[in-house]
């Protein structure tokens, strides 16, 4: 009998999670909660929303789960690891202490600056006014300034707002303290100022005494190929990133993961699962922009592409401490993936779904090229759109070039009302 192995969430990252796991020899069964019709492919969906914690605590009870895997933020801030490992169930993901590193972003950075760990200036407001007031100080002292204004809680990677003009600053201020788009999660606002450079993704398996690096990948994070329009969770990734070499990931291991790690251990927030700081590329080295708790969402889906391991066995060692043990195999060559979101996002929570979707099979048809769902699902068997993040599509090659071209290709076989992607995906790494 394989491993039984259960997925909470319904993203295009559980869907690869759900596709890889699959070719484990040693894994029976997974199940998906809600999952999506990419996951019944691979998984058994069950119908309990992922928020449920106790319900799906008492699902994987009833079904002998032997491993969960989580990927969603929300559920680390609800502490779905602390009711799992009470009831004895073996998780994979932080504590939701450990899990404050991503769920409070103002805590993340003191962190960082109490522990000398690179990242940029802040300033952190409970206060309207008095964020505004220093807005105003900032952009009288330093006129063509950009700021970046953060809500310090989770809001699915909308809540960062690049502000070129003090007018853009006082509208940020107000969205999130006054509007409150963002409710709790604005409680508290960063003032950043905006690293220069390039951004790069980070993945560090964590068992809680050691750790092990993936190759790094490029996301691309605002919605269009104009860096200065609107933050979405990421519109695509490239892996590896063929100018970031072996040493320039020895740096960031020694100045951003080990000491995060440890700081996290002595602040009594030992960390297993993934760590992911998202980085700036600065002149002056490496500088965190921000941590994330998990695995980032596009960033799983190339690398699941890409691995050459058992998925299981690495997800297993971080849960019990044996990382040190494991070794990672990856695929020669390059992996990508590529959102397509509805024409809508990231503007509104739920705007207009239920387009029937087109060409999946085609696209999967185009060599190196799987698909993966995110906001999809059935109406009267037809497959159609059912959220901001409809599809990834993914694709490997033997060089960028050659990703990118398979990729691309297989997104212009797909199609459903209102689609949109990035043409650049991978373009300034070429
Ligand atoms: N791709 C960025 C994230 O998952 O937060």
């Amino acid at each position: 009998m394989g491993l039984t192995v259960l997925i909470p969430g319904a993203g295009a990252r559980e869907n690869a999670w759900a596709w890889k796991l699959a070719q484990s020899p040693r894994v029976g069964k997974i199940y998906c909660a809600p999952g999506t019709p990419g996951t019944a492919q691979f998984a058994e969906n069950v119908q309990i929303p992922p928020t449920s914690i106790d319900r799906l605590a008492r699902f994987a009870e009833r079904r002998s789960i032997d491993l969960t895997v989580v990927g969603r933020e929300d559920l680390l801030g609800l502490g779905i690891v602390n009711t799992f490992r009470a009831r004895g169930l073996r998780i994979f993901g932080p504590t939701r202490a450990a899990a404050e590193i991503e769920t409070d972003k103002a805590l993340a950075k003191f962190m960082m600056s109490v522990s000398g760990i690179p990242t940029g200036t802040f300033r952190v407001f409970s206060r309207y006014d008095e964020a505004v007031v220093y807005v105003v100080e900032c952009f009288t002292h330093t006129p063509g300034l950009t700021l970046f204004i953060k809500a310090s809680g989770l809001a699915s990677g909308k809540g960062a707002y690049r502000c070129e003009t003090l007018e853009k600053a006082q509208e940020a201020l107000w969205k999130i303290m006054v509007g409150r788009v963002h409710q709790d999660a604005g409680d508290n606002v960063l003032v950043e100022e905006c690293i220069p450079g390039q951004e790069i993704s980070i993945h560090a398996l964590a068992d809680g005494k050691s750790s092990i690096l993936f190759p790094p990948a490029q996301d691309h994070k605002t919605i269009g190929e104009d860096e200065r329009s609107p933050m979405t969770g990421g519109m695509g990734v490239i892996t590896p990133v063929p100018w970031f070499k072996a040493h320039d990931m020895a740096a960031v291991d020694r100045q951003i993961v080990l000491p995060t790690l440890s700081m996290l251990a002595s602040s009594g927030r030992r960390f297993s699962g993934c760590l992911f700081p998202g980085l700036k590329i600065t002149n002056e080295g490496p500088k965190v922009l921000e941590f994330n708790a998990r695995f980032g969402d596009p960033e799983t889906q190339a690398y699941m592409r890409l691995l050459k391991s058992d998925l299981v066995e690495l997800l297993w060692a971080c849960t019990d401490g044996t990382l040190a043990t494991c070794k990672l195999g990856w695929r020669g060559g390059f992996a990508a993936s590529i959102t397509l979101a509805s024409g809508w996002y990231p503007y509104e929570q739920k705007g207009k779904c239920g387009f029937p979707i087109q060409g999946i099979k085609e696209a999967e048809k185009v060599p190196g090229v799987v698909v993966f769902h995110a906001g999809t699902k059935l109406i009267d068997g037809t497959l159609c759109t059912d959220g901001g993040r409809v599809l990834s599509v993914t694709a490997l090659g033997a060089s960028l070039r050659e990703t990118l071209d398979h990729a691309y290709e297989a997104v212009h076989l797909v199609s459903f009302k209102g689609m949109q992607y990035r043409k650049n995906i991978g373009a300034k790494a070429l």
